[in-house]
């Protein structure tokens, strides 16, 4: 039967993707069985047309010593989406966490963290420059209550950092579409999605370039958005940026996971499916890995698990044909 990418093209969409990472980060539960199904899985052009990097572009792997460029792990990523045909997005120049320590040790002032933001976009996004299709110039700058959060280039840039890391970014690689990404932006009422609109707004009217907004959408089997609000949320950024994209989708399932549980992560994937096709302005959707065992989920939220569409003995989960017969 069709596949995910496959069909998000006959849908409109630019892409279905998934996120992934080298094997040696990418290991996070134990994993008896050799990689080549999930290599397999991930190679497929029709199952996924996009990959991102889950980790190897961040500013702890990419600058972990000031001025010392390390690209091998996001290149394992960037090599592969080349290798496989697909659509790479590059994740992520400026955020707060997986910071390379040395920058938040450093006693900056405004002149030396300009200088150390200015090159390490160019160090980064000028080596990947023309393998880009989007970048996420600025990751997670809001605080839940849609305020700018309170982090290192904050402190001491104030929003000027975020107009400095578009402004060098759209420099660097005028090619790569410019991306503000963040979590907790999906709702139309949600005072995060408020922030997010000023914050495209704020780059707008400083006369720099931004093109999307990227909803991660780590989101919960037993809470979620409607359609209909996902597709309010899509139109709304869509007055201010061209397109929008669903950058990290996850849909996690409280331990144990049940049938109905799965259920309701299945109507969760068919929503985002939904909601990306008949918003005009959305071009895709990744998922943050597709394999629960390399999930980042029951790490960092425990007694929660199975956000993915694969278990781990490779059977796919419901939302698996959920999408499918909802495309
Ligand atoms: C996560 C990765 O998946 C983990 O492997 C890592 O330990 C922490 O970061 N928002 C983001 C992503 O923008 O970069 C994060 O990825 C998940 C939340």
């Amino acid at each position: 039967s069709a596949q995910l990418h496959e069909l998000a093209v006959k849908a409109g969409l630019e892409y279905f993707g998934a996120a992934t990472d080298t094997p040696g980060y990418r290991e996070r539960a134990p994993y008896p069985q050799s990689y080549s199904q999930y290599d397999e899985i991930l190679a497929n052009p029709k199952e996924f047309g996009q990959t991102t990097p889950t980790n190897g572009q961040k500013w702890l792997f990419a600058e972990p010593e000031p001025r010392l460029f390390n690209f091998t792990e996001g290149d394992y990523v960037a090599d592969l989406a080349e290798r496989t045909g697909k659509k790479l997005r590059c994740h992520a120049l400026v955020w707060h966490s997986q910071l390379a320590p040395w920058v938040e040790t450093t006693e900056w002032t405004k002149e030396t963290l300009t200088a150390a933001i200015t090159r390490h976009i160019r160090g980064v996004a000028g080596y990947y420059k023309g393998k880009c299709l989007h970048w996420d110039v600025v990751n997670e700058a809001l605080d839940e209550d849609g305020t700018y959060r309170k982090s290192v280039f904050y402190n001491v840039l104030g929003e000027d950092y975020i107009k400095l890391a578009f402004k060098v970014a759209a420099e660097v690689d005028p090619n790569a579409k410019l991306y503000y990404n963040d979590y907790g932006i999906e709702r139309p009422a949600s005072v995060k999605t408020a922030g997010a609109l000023r914050l495209a707004k704020m780059i707008k009217d400083a006369g720099l370039r931004i093109d999307g907004v990227g909803m991660q959408a780590h989101l919960h089997a037993d809470n979620h958005p409607s359609e209909a609000d996902l597709i309010e949320t899509t139109n709304k950024y869509a007055e201010l940026v061209k397109e929008v994209a669903y950058t990290e989708l996850d849909v996690r399932i409280k331990t144990p996971v049940d049938a109905a549980k799965l259920e309701l992560q299945s109507q969760c994937y068919k929503k985002v499916v939904g909601a990306c096709v008949k918003a005009k302005a959305c071009v895709g959707i990744t998922i943050w890995d597709f394999y629960d065992p390399f999930s980042w989920v029951p790490h960092v939220f425990p007694g929660n698990e199975a956000s993915l569409l694969w278990f781990e003995n490779f059977e796919k989960h419901p939302a698996y044909q959920g999408m499918v017969d909802y495309f």
